[in-house]
């Protein structure tokens, strides 16, 4: 169990979602207990969207909780740490969760996040941009911390939306 908590806390979900939100960071944010829910409106071309978004609680003692916030979403963003290979590794039972929990038409996005810290990457972005591809997943790298592709990972969302 104990374990699990170190894989799957501290990815920087929360951290994309404040990039995205209020594009701010915070370098000692809270894990976050539960989920959190925000809002943020989107132009893309004439399209407005209006993101609802709840950001999970990583750490495994939340894990039961996690049902209740993506089923009947429109779209899933599955975080990972490109600096910690552990945290690539639950990418896959993230998505046989969500195949088996959602409709075919809900978006995945597997996002490997602190792309700032290239110099300690142990995740190849090829590796998981091929696994993506191969089901149907967008994929993106991003540094919530410098703002690399926030934007653009929920850009890219809506663009793949039925
Ligand atoms: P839980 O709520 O526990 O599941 O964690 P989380 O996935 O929401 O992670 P959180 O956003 O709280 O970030 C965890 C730590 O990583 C914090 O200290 C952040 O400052 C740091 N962090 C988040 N994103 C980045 C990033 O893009 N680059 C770097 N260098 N650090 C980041
Ligand atoms: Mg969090």
């Amino acid at each position: 169990m104990a374990v699990r908590e170190v894989k799957e806390s501290g990815v920087g979900k929360s951290s994309i979602v404040l990039r995205f939100v209020s594009d701010s960071f915070k370098g000692a944010l809270e894990s976050t207990i539960g989920a959190s829910f925000m809002t943020k409106r989107l132009e893309v071309g004439d399209v407005s969207y209006q993101f609802q978004i709840w950001d999970t609680a990583g750490q495994e003692k939340y894990r039961s909780l996690a049902p209740m916030y993506y089923r009947g979403a429109s779209a899933a963003i599955i975080v990972y740490d490109i600096t910690r290979e552990a945290t690539y590794r639950t990418v896959k039972d993230w998505v046989r969760e969500l195949k088996r929990n959602c409709t075919a038409d809900m978006v995945i996005a597997i996002a490997g996040n602190k792309s700032d810290l290239n110099d300690l990457r142990e995740v190849r972005a090829r590796d998981a941009e091929e696994y993506a591809q191969s089901i149907g997943a967008l994929f993106i790298e991003t540094s919530a911390l410098s703002a690399v592709n926030v934007p653009h990972l929920f850009t890219a969302i809506a663009e793949g939306l039925p």
